[in-house]
This record gives C-alpha cells, sequence and structure tokens, in this order.
C-alpha cells in the first residue's frame, strides 16, 4: 500500500534518547502490559527489549475499549519487526480517556503527557466509551486526547484512505468507483474551532441557553500545515486540494489567502480549492480525482471519515500527528468500538500500521515499515477477516487470530 509518502524530514526527531528519565517510576500509574512475548509485567517501569544497534523509547497509550486489544498486536509486530531489524524499543504503558478518568479522575494526567513528551514517539490505541458518556465536556475522555494533541504540538495529522485490492468490493460504494483510490488527507489538528476561544455557554438577550464556539486561524497556523501539506504532495502525485468554506466564513477566506501564499514556494504542486460540503460530495462521487488534501480540524475530522468509508473500513486505516519537531503520535483513525469491547472481535490492523507509520515518519525506519506493510497484505491475500471486513469466501476471525496469522507472515 503507499503510504509510503510524506515529510520525513521533517518529523524525523533527533537520534533517540536511550531512556526517558524518571518517566513512569514517579507515578503510580500502573497497569499490566503484555510485553509481546506472553510474559505480563507492570507497566511502571522502562522495559527495555533487547541490545540492538538502535533502541528507540515508546510511550503507550492503550486506551479504552478495543484499545488495549489491538495495542497488543501492534506490541507483538513491533517486537518481531525490532527483531529482524535490530531495532531495540522501551514501552512505556500510560492511562489515557476514560481509563484514566476511572484511575485518577481526569482524562490526561500529567504524568501521562510529560512521559510522551519526554518519549520519542508516542502510539496511541483509541478513548472513550458509553460510560463516560454523560459526563460533561471538559471531563470527557475525549478531552484527554485532545490535551494530547494540544500538549504535543501535533498540529499536522496525516490520515490517509488507501483502498487496498483485496478490500475493494467490501466498500460500500461500486468497486469501479473506489479501486485504485489514495488519499492522503492532511488535518489541522490543534487549532480551529476545536479550541478556538471564547467558546462556552452563555445566555441570549430572551434569557435562552446558547452554547458557542469560535472558529480561528492564525497566519501562521495556516501557513505551517500549507507547507507539510505541500511537501507532502510533492512526495506523492503533485496534487493538492485545499478545503474550505471561503464562501461563507472569514476563517476559511484567510485560510485560502495563506495557502495561496505558501504556494509560491512549491510551483511544482498542481493547487485546487474546494468547498467543504462539494468536498464531502465529491470524495464519494469520484475518489480519484484526489492526490493531498488539506484542511481544519473540524472539516478534516469530517472528510477523513467520509474518506475512510472508499477503503471498506475504518478498521484499515492509520494515521499520523506530528510537529515541527519532537514525538508525533500514531494512532489508528477508528474510535474505541464500545460495543465489540472484550469480545475478540477488533480489526487490530489499524492499530499495526499505525505503528509501521510511526517507524517511517518518526524513525525514517522504512524498511521496517515495509516488512509490517507486506505483513497485513499477505494476511489479507491470504484470505483472513475480521468481521468489519468480511466478504464472501474469506476467513472470519477474531483479533487474537488475525495476530497470529500477522505474526506468522511477519517473521517468515
Ligand atoms: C478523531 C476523533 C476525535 C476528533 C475525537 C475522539 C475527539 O473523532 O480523531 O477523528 O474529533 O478529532
Ligand atoms: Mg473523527
Amino acid at each position: 500500500m503507499n503510504t509510503t509518502t510524506g515529510p520525513r524530514s521533517r518529523v524525523q526527531t533527533a537520534p533517540p534518547k536511550l531512556h526517558v528519565p524518571g518517566c513512569g517510576r514517579r507515578q503510580q500509574n500502573h497497569r499490566a502490559v503484555n510485553d509481546g512475548r506472553g510474559r505480563r509485567r507492570r507497566s511502571g517501569g522502562v522495559f527495555a527489549v533487547n541490545a540492538a544497534s538502535k533502541n528507540y523509547t515508546l510511550t503507550l497509550l492503550p486506551g479504552d475499549g478495543i484499545g488495549p486489544e489491538i495495542m497488543r498486536v501492534a506490541v507483538d509486530a513491533l517486537h518481531e519487526v525490532g527483531r529482524k531489524h535490530d531495532i531495540g524499543f522501551s514501552f512505556e504503558e500510560k492511562l489515557v480517556g476514560g481509563a484514566a478518568i476511572d484511575e485518577f479522575g481526569t482524562p490526561l494526567p500529567e504524568d501521562t503527557l510529560e512521559c510522551c513528551k519526554q518519549s520519542d514517539a508516542v502510539l496511541l490505541a483509541a478513548i472513550g466509551g458509553y460510560k463516560w458518556d454523560a459526563l460533561e465536556a471538559n471531563m470527557r475522555p475525549e478531552r484527554g486526547l485532545l490535551g494530547l494533541r494540544a500538549g504535543m504540538e501535533v498540529f499536522a495529522n496525516l490520515r490517509p484512505a488507501v483502498v487496498l485490492p483485496q478490500l475493494a468490493d467490501a466498500s460500500s460504494l461500486k468497486k469501479d468507483i473506489v479501486s485504485g483510490t489514495d488519499i492522503m488527507v492532511v488535518r489541522e489538528l490543534t487549532g480551529g474551532i476545536y479550541f478556538g476561544e471564547p467558546k462556552g455557554f452563555g445566555t441570549n438577550d430572551k434569557g435562552e441557553r446558547i452554547g458557542f464556539n469560535t472558529m480561528v486561524y492564525s497566519e501562521s497556523e495556516v501557513d505551517r500545515i500549507a507547507k507539510v501539506a505541500f511537501e507532502i504532495a510533492q512526495k506523492r502525485g503533485g496534487k493538492l486540494c485545499s478545503v474550505e468554506k471561503s464562501n461563507v466564513l472569514e476563517v476559511s477566506q484567510l485560510w485560502k489567502e495563506r495557502v495561496i501564499k505558501q504556494h509560491e514556494n512549491y510551483k511544482d504542486v498542481d493547487l485546487s480549492h474546494m468547498y467543504i460540503d462539494n468536498c464531502a460530495m465529491q470524495v464519494i462521487r469520484d475518489p480519484k480525482q484526489f492526490d493531498t488534501i488539506v484542511t481544519g480540524n473540524i472539516f478534516g475530522d469530517i472528510i477523513s471519515d467520509a474518506a475512510s468509508m472508499l477503503t471498506g473500513s475504518i478498521g484499515m486505516l492509520p494515521s499520523a500527528a506530528v510537529g515541527s519537531s519532537g514525538p508525533g503520535l500514531y494512532e489508528p483513525v477508528h474510535g474505541s468500538a464500545p460495543d465489540i469491547a472484550g469480545q475478540d472481535k477488533a480489526n487490530p490492523l489499524a492499530q499495526v500500521l499505525s505503528a509501521a507509520m510511526l517507524l517511517r515518519y518518526q524513525f525514517g525506519e522504512e524498511a521496517a515499515a515495509k516488512s509490517i506493510e507486506e505483513a497485513v497484505n499477505t494476511t489479507l491475500d491470504q484470505g483472513f477477516r475480521t468481521g468489519d471486513i468480511m466478504q464472501e469466501g474469506m476467513k472470519l476471525v477474531g483479533c487474537t487470530q488475525m495476530q497470529e496469522a500477522l505474526m506468522k507472515n511477519l517473521s517468515k
């Protein structure tokens, strides 16, 4: 699959630190975690895997719902690929989202954010669940994720939607419409209406309650995400579509102006503009017209979900969130699927592919990333399917069996 393109040089970190000083040992943020070799260990201490020539420290955030199940598969895959490519990993597991609310009364404990910032990269599974749905906005698991994105300053969210040939039939759209689709959505992740001030609740002139948020972008916020998107487009098909609502919103007019300005430095990229409503339609009507899309936080949230359906299942899509330096945040696009949590039904492949993105974008470990992607491909070729991507004639498996099949292919 083609997720190989991207602004690698922009997102690589300095040579990895070998140890996270004090990370995790200070706190009682302990949970048992499978180290990928069948041993259960406490997560409070850093556990190193082997004495490889390179060593990376990863913070693992399994979160809620199916999160812990799919994270185990990704950790297993990283161990195996590390063994093959002489890469050592030290993993530190921390709580975020509902799990952190239950244990510490907050969706993002300080210790979790600190540990993430001090590690070389962060692998997140998913957060949220029915249990916490009734909490006020500030206390919800989602707030933990937003705090993490803001705290780590990962403003660029790369969400590839690639239709794998094996799964073209699994899409709810016609095969000839979706097959060959390869879109990269570059979503601005730390600004826009998600974070704009003022926001809150109040009362209007009629004494009626109101709720409000502010959609705001500064020039520099647009410039930096535009640069990332142009650089990605350069390494892909050379086409960038900027998506906004400048026929109505001032914030989008500024967005469009700045994207056009940045284009002066990337003349080799073919730039186009599209309103978000039209884009929602075009993505479904003719997805192959798109190469790279750049858009703001909320439009990107929506359009990346729409694009995910082209691929057959949101359970297949990884993502990367990166800043201008430092550790990135790698997570599947899908959520915590509380309806199937703990039933061994989850599709772990988006999580595994997120680990591959981590290897590629954070560390430039192209061969290791490819190993993982190829093993995923082979596993699909062999007919293994979880429920979300099941098709006639294929082998329906749960998360554990998918893991076993994947690991067999990875260790070949
Ligand atoms: C996503 C999710 C999040 C978002 C939620 C869980 C806060 O929908 O990553 O797309 O809106 O960004
Ligand atoms: Mg979303």
